[in-house]
């Protein structure tokens, strides 16, 4: 790996821990204004000093981040659909240079595995993987799930193996059991998504059992913003991510933080 992308990645996978917290907040780019995310400044500003990279389209990190107090960025360069239309008919919507304009240290790009356009998705990883590994930008695949797919090892494997495979750098996916399995066989690390709203303690159990199995953190979202306490969550899972908390003390933290803070943190 060259000089620039190590770099890079380091600022998203931290070298002190060798994990990562993750803060995604992409989600309009084919959802709209998804709840907790209508005013993305707002929800965005307060997590921004406990996020170890912001995951995001380029329209709202102009609009929404203040680049004299942003953490490293994960720009979201794939999307062209939305929930009204076929998922999988991804394509490119962030050229490279306004990657390298924009100093992102990733770029995160969606496949689609089995479902109407996976060649597409799939070649337009291996495309965007040779642009941005000439500027030393690292890319994260997102190992997308059409509403068919069953999230299982056996699957998601077979996602995190082809997006390696074809050079991502870091590969989302979701947690699954045998999870160990999908690590094992994935030369690259892996974060999870939180997928959707669950319980606090439920969404800090999926964040246990993904470190616990082999993932290097997770880059979650709605979990986060959309909790009654989104800034004592993120703290809640930076415990389990960065200092191996296990679930009943990281719930604690986050109940306890939640009666001494306002609503909003
Ligand atoms: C969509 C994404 C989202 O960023 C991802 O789903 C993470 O957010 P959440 O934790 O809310 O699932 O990549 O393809």
């Amino acid at each position: 790996m060259d000089w620039g992308l190590k770099n890079r990645i380091s600022r998203i996978i931290k070298p002190a821990t060798g994990r990562t917290v993750m803060l995604a907040v992409d989600h309009g780019y084919f959802l709209g204004p998804t709840t907790g995310l209508e005013i993305p400044k707002e929800t965005i500003e307060p997590l921004l000093p406990y996020a170890d990279s912001l995951m995001l389209t380029r329209g709202v990190l102009r609009t929404s981040v203040d680049p004299e107090k942003s953490p490293p960025i994960v720009l979201r360069v794939s999307g062209g659909t939305s929930i009204l239309s076929e998922l999988s008919n991804e394509g490119r919507t962030v050229s490279i240079k306004d990657a390298v304009r924009l100093n992102v240290s990733a770029v995160a790009i969606s496949v689609f595995v089995g479902a109407q356009y996976e060649r597409q998705t799939l070649l337009g990883l291996a495309e965007l993987i040779d642009e941005a590994e000439e500027y030393g930008i690292g890319v994260l695949a997102v190992t997308a799930v059409g509403k068919d797919m069953v999230r299982d090892a056996r699957y998601l494997g077979l996602c995190c193996r082809i997006a390696a495979e074809l050079g991502a750098h870091i590969v989302k996916t979701y947690y699954c059991e045998d999870f160990d399995k999908v690590v094992a066989s994935c030369p690259v690390p892996i974060v999870v998504a939180g997928g959707k709203k669950i319980s606090e303690r439920d969404a800090l159990k999926l964040a246990y059992d993904s470190i616990q199995n082999g993932a290097v953190g997770v880059d979650m979202g709605r979990n986060i913003f959309q909790s009654e306490s989104p800034v004592s969550m993120i703290k809640a899972v930076r415990a389990i991510v960065h200092k191996n908390a296990d679930v009943d003390s990281a719930f604690e933290l986050f109940n306890s933080l939640k009666s001494r803070g306002s609503k909003k943190e």
